[in-house]
């Protein structure tokens, strides 16, 4: 067959493989005014034509899921490395994709040299450079920044970090992003508050006493790190929602993933793994606070917990039931 026949061949295979996976997620939920992202390593973008294919096509927000780290950005002191965030920006932007920036303050994935001993003023001036440097950067490009991330443990109580020499650096990190983007939303972003419960009572309390204190903080940022066993009953989570959307924050879904493994046929699993996506989702969609609801990767082949195939395509990109469960539920009205 000449080559032309070929082509038009496959065009017509590839029409009719999304004409039967229906309308792209992002094309769903622009009409029900949420933005749907997912977590993006760009080394991906540039080895996997099929990774920025369906990222595109179903996504109309990106979350760096490690290059926007202080590990990844500022590996010696004062010096930056931004080529492979340039470059996730550069494909949000061609792509017409809104950008969450993550993360700014955090206690993992820090440079080896933070955790010299530094003095307060010394601190100070890093945790300000730092910022200034990254959300100037992307200024007026980001539109979310995870200010800070994870800053109550799993005992309700705020964790040890290299930044607690400075008093009030939480306080001081809103701060230096406000001045540095005005337009970007800031937020606070943590797992395992999905639902009611110590940890999630101490990130409203927090959050609470930061509003209160007149602290620039725009949002939070539930992440949903879930599995079939843990996963918040719904309307819990919906009562959870609504307290924080009282303080007058925004609310994300910043990094949804299920696991699979447990027991059970795989098939059961795999219905079950839909059936919590579809109930996430139907929780931010019924919270007029809700804008963004995000998953941690596009592929099973390229998650952090590949092994339990947590997201919604395979390995292979065919979209999982959890895809179709999305895909309804956005479609209901
Ligand atoms: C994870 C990445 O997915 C991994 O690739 C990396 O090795 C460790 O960090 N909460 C967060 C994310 O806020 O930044 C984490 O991302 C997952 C848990």
């Amino acid at each position: 067959m000449p080559l032309h026949l070929w082509s038009v061949l496959l065009l017509g295979l590839g029409l009719l493989a999304l004409a039967q996976s229906g309308p792209p997620l992002r094309t769903l939920a622009e009409k029900r005014g949420l933005q749907i992202g997912a977590a993006v390593e760009p080394n991906l973008l540039l080895q996997d034509p099929e990774y920025a294919r369906v990222l595109a096509r179903e996504f109309n927000l990106l979350v760096a899921e490690n290059v926007m780290k202080w590990g990844a950005l500022q590996t010696a002191r004062g010096q930056f490395n931004f080529g492979a965030a340039d470059l996730l920006v550069d494909f949000a932007q061609k792509n017409q994709m809104a950008i969450r920036g993550h993360t700014l303050v955090w206690h993992q994935q820090l440079p080896r040299w933070i955790y010299d001993r530094f003095t307060p003023a010394e601190m100070e001036a890093i945790l300000h450079q730092h910022i200034q440097t990254v959300v100037g950067r992307y200024r007026g490009k980001i539109a979310y920044w995870d200010v800070a991330n994870e800053v109550i443990g799993d005992d309700a109580r705020p964790r040890t970090t290299p930044f607690d020499v400075l008093p009030d650096y939480l306080e001081k990190a809103f701060r230096y992003a406000r001045a540095a983007d005005p337009k970007a939303k800031l937020f606070y972003n943590d797992y395992g508050a999905e639902g009611l419960g110590p940890k999630s009572d101490a990130i409203y309390a927090l959050l609470k006493s930061l509003k209160e204190k007149g602290v620039p903080l725009d949002g939070v940022g539930f992440q949903a790190h879930l599995d079939l066993n843990f996963s918040p009953e719904a309307a819990r989570m919906a009562e959870n929602l609504e307290r924080f959307a009282r303080l007058g924050l925004e609310i994300h879904i910043t990094e949804m993933d299920v696991r699979l493994s447990g027991p059970g046929s795989r098939a059961e699993r795999l219905r079950k793994q839909a059936q919590i996506y579809q109930e996430v989702l139907q929780v931010c969609l019924r919270q007029p606070r809700c804008k963004v609801f995000t998953l941690w990767g596009v592929s099973d082949a390229y998650s952090w917990r590949a092994a339990s195939e947590p997201l919604i395509f395979d390995a292979d990109y065919q979209p999982k039931p959890a895809y179709f469960a999305l895909q309804r539920t956005l479609q209901q009205p």
